[in-house]
């Protein structure tokens, strides 16, 4: 499977923070955004990956990242000039995608919670439609929001219900079957002049291959698009990181778990940010896994 990760947008609610810089190379925690999504398709196996972006912030985010081979990816870039919607990743990313299915993750959402790689790892294999994942959020009204079923099958997606028949959220990850490029080919842009995803997510679930997977109340979706839900996602990590002791997306400590580098790479990631507390946890975490600890 290959990823797309969409972190191009303007950033208008973060006004004049993002006059000047991507939202999703802003702190969250001590890290930058985008390492949030970026391991969330790593935990997932996903090691070719395609970041879309803005003309103006693509050059950042290649100095942060480069080709990838650092962590054991392959990551290319791709331009979206105008935020003409998210279902616009598959037009632009359509060449990448070839004919494999994908994953699309944006670029400002920030998923954490216990097994979420089980999670991944299960849903990946096969996609045979589309798989969405649902959160429960007190104020739906602002989502795509999923209805299922009395036995969980998801009936209907409603984009942003005065009146919510769920307080289902549907989420920023979603794993598509290769039909996915044909689908965003053919789409319309809607009112507001965007390819819309919820209009892609219906076409999957005319064709009766969409899934809403529950990602419960024991889990945290982030959302990271006010100046308040940016700070408190920052602290939510920081608190949590502090109290245990390991990193929540940690780039370089997900390529050594996974597979796609080795202890000593790893040192080495972590020794080129020895002055930081992050890199001297890098060097930590690849000590122990030399050690067996
Ligand atoms: P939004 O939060 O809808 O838009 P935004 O990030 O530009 O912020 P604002 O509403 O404050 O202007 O976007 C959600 C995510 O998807 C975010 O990471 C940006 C990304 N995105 C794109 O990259 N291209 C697009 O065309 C759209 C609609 C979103």
């Amino acid at each position: 499977m290959k990823g797309i990760i969409l972190a191009g947008g303007a950033g208008t609610r973060l006004h004049p923070i993002t006059l000047a810089s991507s939202k999703q190379l802003l702190p969250v925690g001590d890290k930058p955004m985008i390492y949030y999504p970026l391991t969330v398709l790593m935990l997932a196996g996903i090691r070719e990956i395609l970041l879309i972006s803005t003309p103006a912030d693509i050059p950042q985010f290649r100095r942060l990242l480069g080709d990838g081979s650092r962590f054991g990816l392959h990551v290319e870039y791709a331009e979206q000039p105008e935020p003409n919607g998210i279902a616009a990743a598959f037009v632009i990313g359509a060449d990448f995608v070839g004919d494999s299915p994908v994953a699309l993750v944006l670029g400002d959402n920030i998923f954490h919670g216990h097994a979420f790689s089980d999670v991944l790892a299960e849903h990946v294999r096969d996609v045979d439609g589309c798989v969405l994942f649902g959160y429960p959020v007190h104020d739906p009204h602002r989502y795509g929001v999923g209805v299922t079923d009395e036995s969980g099958r998801l009936v209907a997606i409603d984009e942003k219900p005065e009146r919510p028949r769920s307080n289902r959220a549907i989420t920023g990850l979603y794993l598509y079957d290769n039909d996915v490029l044909d689908i965003a080919k053919n789409l319309r842009p809607s009112a507001r002049g965007e390819l819309e995803i919820t209009d892609l997510n219906r076409v999957y679930l005319e064709r009766g291959k969409a899934e809403l997977v529950d990602l419960g109340r024991g889990f945290a979706w982030l959302d990271t698009g006010t100046v308040e839900s940016l700070l408190q996602a920052g602290q939510y990590v920081l608190t949590l990181q502090q109290r245990q002791g390991v990193r929540i997306a940690c780039v370089e400590e997900v390529a050594l778990r996974m597979g796609f580098i080795d202890a000593d790479a790893c040192h080495r990631l972590g020794q080129e940010q020895a002055n930081s507390d992050y890199g001297r946890y890098v060097m930590d975490i690849a000590r122990e896994f030399q050690a067996g600890v």
